[in-house]
């Protein structure tokens, strides 16, 4: 299984700044086998930074932060991943900002994923729950039903070219009062996510989903989450826009995984 590296920018940087961001990656960065580098820019830059990359697509994978599920249509203002085939192979899907910013629902997100699909595009799908939702011991049901609530339509052949991201919600830095996530906390939920993809899909099967961690994730603690049994790599906001950090993460990922 490879390890995702992935970088959401969220909306920051502008197209000019992503372009020298991404010039002293290529410069910083070899490829690596079995590690997937990847970064989420905002959707007007996908394109200037696909033609900047070039031959060098092979050693950094674009991603698109959020795109609406149908394919064509009457729908002003959207953007679909059939507009982006070619230009992404990644597709961010109910990030907690969508989920709570912009009301998307389980609904919204199953649509999403089967459209990614469709479209030959690696869905990452993000779930995690609230502060009160853990306060209130719900972490189980939440993820759960946030997988499902995504996944129900997604058949076992299908289902292996979906990307989990565990992030609990009050870890994500730009939660107010966000907390750093304890490792141990982690490993919990990640084998309860495993643990339901097994109950579906099966063992075999659910051990090729990938599962990353995200949430407040810096040069400093990426190891510990890494290390994780059953972590596939990391969804990195705050820290994956300063291009030194993100590149000591990727450094740090290397040396793990040899
Ligand atoms: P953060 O964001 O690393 O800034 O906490 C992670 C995310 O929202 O994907």
């Amino acid at each position: 299984m490879k390890t995702y590296i992935v970088g959401n920018w969220k909306m920051n940087l502008t197209v000019g700044e992503s372009s020298i961001y991404l010039q002293k990656l290529l410069k910083r960065i070899r490829p690596t086998k079995g590690l997937e580098i990847v970064v989420a820019p905002s959707v007007i830059a996908l394109q200037p930074l696909g033609i900047q990359l070039g031959r060098a697509k092979s050693k950094i994978k674009l991603c698109v932060q959020n795109f609406y599920h149908r394919d064509y249509g009457a729908y002003t203002g959207e953007v679909s991943v059939t507009q982006l085939r070619g230009l992404v192979d990644y597709a961010i899907v109910g990030h907690s900002e969508r989920r709570y910013v912009f009301g998307e629902t389980n609904k919204d997100l199953k649509q999403k994923v089967a459209a990614a699909i469709r479209n030959n595009i690696t869905p990452i799908l993000c779930i995690g729950e609230t502060e009160n939702e853990r306060n209130f011991g719900e972490t189980a049901d939440v993820l759960r039903d946030e997988l499902f609530g995504a996944l129900s339509e997604i058949d076992a052949d299908d289902v292996k070219k979906v990307i989990v991201a565990y992030e609990p919600v009050w870890a994500i830095s730009g939660t107010k009062g966000a907390k750093i996530a304890a490792p141990d906390d982690v490993a919990e939920s990640i084998n309860l996510i495993r643990n339901e993809l097994k109950e579906i899909y099966g063992k075999e099967i659910a051990e090729e989903v990938p599962v990353l961690y995200g949430g407040s994730v810096n040069p400093n603690n990426a190891g510990a989450y890494l290390t994780i049994p059953g972590v596939n790599g990391l969804l990195i906001g705050g820290s994956s826009l300063i291009s030194d950090h993100f590149v000591d993460i990727i450094e740090l990922a290397k040396r793990i995984r040899s």
